[in-house]
């Protein structure tokens, strides 16, 4: 879909509410699409509502992601209506803070893209490290066609300057086992191990930025599947353990994604931007300020839909958003006594059901 696709809605329709959907557990399990979500959207778009999506999933480009689910929903999308667990990384892209990027996740090199195109200029990925060194990775799940198509002959005589996270792993041993490595090297060289004990244990050799900290989402399994948070714990765990860590101790890390401010302040210049795309603003590339609320925001109220009471609605709650939790996702009602964070819309089946509450 293009943007030429888009009827163009006259400025004088600026709606007071706009909607920013979570995907997984809302509009999709796994790669179904779940019914409602094609009515729902399509409602918005006919009301001349704003919407947009934000995911604590990734690890593919902005551009490509929403060509699938614009198939998937048969809604038209544009990459300017989305933002994914990493999207704000770009920020980093561009201030050049970090030279040479480890980054980590995602269905084989689909991540690295996603990093290059944020502008990263030098991106290595476990995989590179296993075909120069495959003792690092003795168990490793690599066959001789993903060193091919996948990996990159690497120069390690730089150093890696950070660790990006961008979606869940796909060969956890190989890393964990490599994310490991880095975070205990001398300075980011591969091969390396600095010596410990380290003047502050706590600070690994080089930082690192999980985008997510889901503990739990939910695909087209009838229970809940772990996320990159159960992932960020086990590093932690034998992060402690290398560092003899006290229980006081834990490793230092970044955590981005849902329910951070940052990440819905980020999602917010989003909706704020396309929203002037849908009135007819040339369809154009903008870079939120990482860490700046949006002033002066068009939107008297802003819904966020979401399954997961602990990133959709905590983080919508977080941003003085009114939530709507779904049970089409991570979220059961036999939970709603340990749901510490209530959505103060309610909850709903589906997403039609809770968008048409409000509009
Ligand atoms: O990795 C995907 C999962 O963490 C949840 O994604 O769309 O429900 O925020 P989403
Ligand atoms: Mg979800």
């Amino acid at each position: 879909y293009s943007l030429r696709g888009f009827r163009r809605y006259s400025v004088e329709a600026q709606s007071p509410i706009a909607f920013v959907f979570d995907i997984d557990g809302v509009l999709l399990r796994g790669k179904k699409p779940i019914p409602q979500a094609h009515e729902a959207l399509s409602l918005l778009n006919d009301k001349k509502i704003p919407f947009i999506l934000l995911t604590n999933g990734g690890g593919v480009t902005e551009q490509d992601r929403v060509k699938f689910l614009s198939e998937k929903l048969d809604i038209p999308l544009s990459k300017h209506q989305i933002v994914q667990s990493h999207t704000p990384m770009e920020a980093w892209a561009r201030s050049e803070q970090f030279q040479r990027v480890l980054v980590v996740g995602g269905e084989n090199d689909n991540s690295r893209t996603a990093a290059l195109n944020y502008g990263f200029k030098d991106v290595v990925m476990p995989i590179d490290i296993v075909k120069a060194f495959p003792a690092a990775s003795p168990h490793h799940r690599f066959t001789a066609k993903d060193f091919l198509e996948y990996a990159k002959d690497v120069d390690f005589l730089k150093p890696v300057d950070a660790i990006l996270v961008f979606n869940d792993p796909r060969d956890m041993g190989t890393d964990i086992q490599i994310v490991s490595d880095m975070l205990n090297s001398v300075d980011g060289m591969v091969g390396t191990k600095r010596s410990i004990p380290v003047e502050i244990p706590e600070k690994p050799s080089i930082p690192i930025v999980f985008s997510n900290n889901d503990f739990l989402w939910a695909n087209d399994y009838n229970l809940p599947r772990f996320g990159q948070g159960a992932f960020r714990m086990i590093i932690e765990r034998l992060y402690t353990e290398t560092n003899s860590l006290s229980k006081s101790q834990t490793l230092q890390s970044t955590i981005l994604g849902k329910p951070f401010k940052l990440q819905h302040d980020y999602a917010h210049w989003v909706l704020i931007e396309w929203n002037k795309i849908l009135h007819g603003h040339q369809e154009h590339d903008f870079r939120p300020q990482l860490g700046k609320a949006p002033e002066n925001s068009p939107f008297k109220t802003l819904y966020m839909v979401g399954d997961n009471p602990e990133s959709d609605i905590h983080g919508a709650i977080n941003s003085n958003w009114e939530s709507i939790l779904l049970r089409t996702g991570v979220y059961k009602d036999e939970d709603w006594k340990s749901t510490k964070h209530r959505p103060t819309v309610g909850v709903f089946d589906n997403v039609l059901e809770g968008v048409k509450a409000v509009v």
